[in-house]
């Protein structure tokens, strides 16, 4: 159960070796990382819904591909809840997912438009595999900073399930009958999508999460304060070689060598942007 373990597709809650948990193990600020993402991935049947709109006649085998995804994201977020729940027996995700619900609906979730918010169906696979290159790259890195083995478990799964999803996207991405967008649009679509990064639901997330309700009145939520706070957790546990990976993907969604100089200037870019918004 390390970071070299090579974790198949279709894996189930009871397939998690949940007995081998060392609560002594538990570090906090892992904790309080896992707690928000695990709202964000539970989350998932609004996207699945949102996608299935987008890709209505794209063939039964999309739609098919887009249902599987969005069960594979709600486990994560059941898989983490339910870590969470171990680790501290005053969570319960029900709750937190609840009032992060009420809180935060994107726009686009609750329209019925068949348009992508990214302005086509290519652009929309781009903005996917963003998020997928982050969430694999994110995960990697708990696994690798976990010293509680059942962590490094869920956290292993859940990375090898995002790189899946990212090739997914890639390959529904190339199979568009649409032209292909110019490698600026692609680019601004990829750094657009980056930039959301810093809005509502990962902040949200993070205080809903970790602020229990009972304290909602002395600690109001604050845009601000908490998306610094779950920026900071999230760089404590992020190193400069899941940055590098994290951008390669991105680079090569919008077309360039993954390999290249766009691929290094960039992830020192980020790298540096993200230690300064925890300064
Ligand atoms: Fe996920
Ligand atoms: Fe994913």
């Amino acid at each position: 159960m390390t970071g070299v373990a090579v974790y198949k597709q279709g894996w189930g809650l009871d397939d998690v070796h949940w007995s081998l948990f060392e609560a002594d193990k538990v570090a906090p600020g892992l904790l309080a990382a896992v707690k928000a993402a695990a709202l964000v991935e539970y989350n998932a049947p609004d996207y699945v819904t949102y996608l299935k709109r987008v890709f209505a006649d794209a063939g039964q085998a999309t739609l098919d591909a887009i249902e599987q995804w969005g069960r594979e994201e709600a486990q994560h977020g059941k898989a983490l809840g339910r870590w969470a729940e171990m680790a501290d027996p005053e969570f319960r995700l029900d709750e937190a997912f609840a009032r992060f619900r009420k809180g935060y609906t994107p726009p686009h979730f609750s329209g019925d438009s068949a348009q992508s918010v990214r302005g086509s169906r290519r652009g929309e696979m781009i903005a996917r595999c963003v998020v997928e290159s982050g969430t694999s790259s994110y995960y990697s890195a708990m696994r690798d900073a976990s010293e509680e083995p059942v962590l490094q478990e869920i956290a292993g799964r859940i990375a090898a399930d995002e790189y899946r999803h990212y090739k997914l996207f890639y390959d529904t991405l190339h199979a568009q009958p649409e032209p292909d967008l110019s490698f600026w649009a692609k680019l601004m679509i990829a750094i657009g999508r980056v930039r959301e990064s810093d809005d509502d639901e990962l902040a949200y997330a993070y205080y809903c999460a970790n602020v229990p309700a009972s304290q909602e009145a002395v600690l109001p939520y604050n845009r601000k304060k908490y998306s610094r706070a779950s920026a900071a957790t999230s760089m404590a546990i992020y190193n400069r070689k899941h940055i590098q990976k994290l951008v390669q993907m991105v680079v090569k969604a919008v077309g360039a060598d993954p390999h290249g100089w766009m691929a290094n200037m960039m992830g020192a870019i980020l790298w540096r942007r993200m230690q300064s918004k925890t300064a």
